[in-house]
């Protein structure tokens, strides 16, 4: 008998998390099950800091919000945990201590709402003992097993706006105007904006890109008379032989998502003002695709997602993902999620061995850009 469950949230924020806590609250306590939230994810587990979430107050009026209620845990990977002792920082296995906190509070489930990496230390819980049910969450729409994660619609809603109110400025004054968008090393907001705003170039991880390609394409525009253009660049978007654009590298490199990406917009503008002559400016659309409230689509998923995942556990099947797969819920064991990445602990996000969901050559959508004339850079 399930009687109290536990939800946690991992990584950047993404619209959705309170509508996914509200279904999840909801469902629970429509089957007499307690429901807590631990404060500030993977943190509070470990400090065995937790609320009580309940309909009447604490997860009411919360569907339209941005953010979460009980907060997210960024960079945090109680496996592989950064310690200071002695003035010297240290990498340490604080797990046990989480299963423990799991144990005394009594909690029979533990909902984790994450990405790649959270599916990552989920599976790691399952390894030891816990019950873990997760969520898929992220904006980058990364996530192994899942036609799509919440919070992913609302950041291509964002980018699209933004591409529309950079096309009329670019058109005015005859510029390229060129917008960085999130994505890791996944493609889908570059490529799903592209598509919704009308961009004539759009630049992935996926495919690197060949400068001389993007310079064609704007070339052409000029001879038909359009002196403007509009690119988006996925801020993990690299040159053919170049590299990746890293801002920073965190922790030390030992963290969990240890390198901060960004700067591929601004290299893209540079050298398209450098070939073409016409004046291009670059916008990085940043934390805008994170923050505020959510699309009613992904208000619609997350609480799919968050009763499906309360009915999973009700059923007693646990160590799943909860998924979409041809528009219908399912759930997927969290061992396909983590793909190759086996190791407990192991360092995870955008390592080789993880399963990440990154744009293949094939994807309708990639067709569909060709079709309409987006030069994807190749
Ligand atoms: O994973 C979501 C995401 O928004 C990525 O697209 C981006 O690279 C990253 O988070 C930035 O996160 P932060 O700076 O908060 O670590």
């Amino acid at each position: 008998m399930l009687k109290r469950v536990g939800i946690l949230i991992n990584g950047g924020d993404a619209p959705g998390l309170n509508a996914v806590i509200r279904a999840i609250t909801r469902t629970a306590e429509r089957n007499n099950v307690e429901c807590y939230g631990f404060i500030d994810g993977f943190n509070g587990l470990l400090n065995n800091n937790y609320i009580r979430l309940d309909k009447q107050i604490v997860t009411s009026g919360i569907l339209h919000k941005g953010g979460a209620i009980i907060g997210s845990s960024l960079n945090a990977n109680v496996f592989n945990y950064k310690v200071i002792e002695n003035g010297e920082v240290v990498y340490k296995d604080l797990s046990e201590q989480c299963v423990q906190n799991l144990k005394d509070d009594q909690i029979d489930c533990l909902f984790t709402l994450g990405g790649d990496s959270t599916q990552k230390s989920a599976r790691d819980f399952s390894l030891r003992g816990i019950n873990v049910i997760g969520v898929p969450k992220t904006i980058d729409n990364d996530v192994a097993c899942t036609d799509v994660t919440f919070g992913f619609n609302t950041a291509v809603s964002v980018a699209t706006e933004a591409l529309d109110r950079l096309h009329t400025t670019a058109e005015t004054h005859n510029r390229i105007m060129v917008l960085e968008v999130m994505g890791r090393y996944a493609g889908w907001i570059t490529l799903e904006s592209a598509i919704a705003g009308g961009a004539d170039v759009a630049l992935l991880p996926e495919i690197p890109y060949d400068m001389d390609k993007v310079v064609e394409k704007i070339k052409e525009r000029q001879k038909i008379g359009k002196n403007f253009s509009v690119v988006v660049v996925s801020e993990g978007a690299f040159p053919k032989g170049g590299n990746i654009s890293i801002k920073d590298t965190r922790e030390g490199g030992k963290g969990v998502i240890n390198v901060q990406l960004g700067g591929s917009g601004d290299i893209v503008a540079k050298e398209l003002e450098k070939r073409t002559g016409l004046v291009t400016r670059n916008t990085t659309l940043g934390y805008m695709q994170r923050g505020g409230t959510p699309s009613a689509t992904d208000r619609i998923l997350s609480t799919r997602y968050g009763a499906k995942a309360m009915e999973l556990a009700l059923e007693g099947k646990f160590n799943v993902l909860t998924v979409l797969r041809n528009g219908k819920l399912d759930c997927v064991s969290l061992e396909d999620v983590v793909g190759n990445n086996k190791e407990i602990g192991a360092v995870e996000g955008g390592t080789k061995e993880s399963n990440m969901k990154t744009i293949k050559m094939d994807d309708d959508l990639i067709k569909t850009a060709r079709n309409i004339g987006i030069c994807l850079g190749d």
